[in-house]
């Protein structure tokens, strides 16, 4: 077990990493002081595998707890679900001095902090993630929010929560598609920061693709993600500068996901093909190195990750890219890699550029579709995701 501490100014919280870390909420919370009351925004899938297990813990706090299952799936990161909770938890007594846990992935963990942050005013909030998405990315550094049919994440505010508990035993059902998909953001902070943990990854993506990666190697792995990503949050919560690196791969991946409306690709796949797509744009431009794009095609497709978009026009990624709100003064804001381990903004990048490199891109997904299994995916494990 690993503890990580994540300090942004006027917050501090732990990370527990690793089977068992559930173990860690109890003291805690005595610590701290009991909460009035706990609301438990689940994914009605989680808590179906593993609500069992978190319901016992939260009963020896002996404190009030109410649940609300959420289906699963990025659809019900919008604002009819948020009004849902909110009315959920009016209705079932919830103050100021309550505890909302969000149970599940990154699609609770933004709505659920969501939530914690504008009900009455705000009250204090605890991850647990429940994919490896979720754990090395979304939720940990703040970011919560919903979805709007015109994009990704367009509303929303920075709220750290309490404490993050990333147990590995809740990985045990995850499909092995969604811990590809989280593996896509273990890649893409390698990519950005470090060359030691790109190689580790570039090592490991057969085992991942297999279903048989260990963990032990995920702990690592996991492990100096979330070191990573806590270091560029304590620099810029608020994503003036440096957090914007974290962005890698995420302006093609958000424009996929809004023209696709969130049904056929997980964000994880989405950001694999983003970050190949930013890295060919990236050598196009002169900014990244040669060669980097084949590595990270060659590292995502060996991870059994989908590296070009099918089934979706240049026209509609391009017009839903338009939306993003991650813009500069002088248009869309790219992230590209130097190298591997470090990284460069542009935003003054011509649209008839990115046009022409997503056009030839977008070819070479329709000449491969053949070897590709309808999730997008090179290699259909269907073999539990760890060993
Ligand atoms: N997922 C990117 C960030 O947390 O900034």
């Amino acid at each position: 077990m690993r503890t990580i501490t994540v300090a942004v100014p006027g917050s501090e919280y732990p990370v527990w990493i690793g089977s068992g870390a559930l173990a860690r909420l109890r003291p805690f919370s005595r610590s701290r002081g009991l909460p009035t009351k706990v609301f438990v925004i689940a994914d009605a899938r989680v808590a179906k595998q593993h609500g069992d297990r978190l319901r016992a813990e939260l009963d020896r706090l002996a404190v009030p707890q109410s649940w609300i299952l959420v289906p699963p799936g990025e659809s019900s990161k919008c604002v009819s679900m948020l009004d849902r909770i909110w009315r959920t938890a009016v209705r079932s007594g919830i103050d100021r001095g309550s505890l909302l846990v969000a149970f599940g992935g990154g699609v609770i963990g933004d709505l659920a902090g969501f939530a914690a942050g504008t009900i009455l005013r705000g009250v204090d909030f605890v991850q647990i993630p429940t994919t490896l998405l979720a754990m090395v990315d979304a939720s940990v550094g703040g970011k919560t929010g919903i979805n709007l049919p015109e994009g990704k994440n367009l509303v929303g505010v920075f709220l750290q929560p309490c404490a993050v508990c990333m147990d590995f035993d809740f990985l045990s059902s995850l499909p092995p598609r969604e811990l590809r998909a989280g593996w896509a953001e273990v890649v893409k902070t390698a990519a950005i920061r470090d060359p030691g943990l790109f190689a580790k990854v570039e090592r490991n993506a057969p085992a991942v693709a297999a279903g048989q990666l260990s963990v032990r190697s995920l702990a690592e792995i996991v492990g100096r993600s979330v070191e990573i990503k806590a270091s560029v949050v304590a620099a810029d919560e608020r994503e003036s500068g440096l957090r914007m690196i974290l962005n890698f791969g995420h302006t093609l991946a958000h424009g996929l996901e809004a023209a696709n409306a969130y049904r056929s690709l997980l964000h994880g796949e989405a950001v694999a093909i983003g970050m190949v797509f930013a890295a060919r744009l990236g050598e196009e431009l002169g900014v990244t190195r040669s060669g980097v794009a084949s590595r990270i095609d060659s590292v995502l497709a060996a991870s059994g990750l989908p590296t070009r978009p099918r089934g979706v026009s240049a026209a509609s990624i391009l017009s839903a890219m338009q939306r993003d709100k991650k813009r500069g003064p002088r248009g869309l804001r790219w992230v590209l890699l130097e190298a591997i381990g470090s990284t460069s903004i542009a935003d003054a990048v011509s649209p008839e550029l990115v046009s022409k490199v997503l056009r030839r891109f977008l070819s070479e997904g329709a000449t491969e579709s053949g070897r590709l299994d309808s999730s997008g995916a090179r290699s259909p494990s269907t073999r539990k995701g760890l060993r």
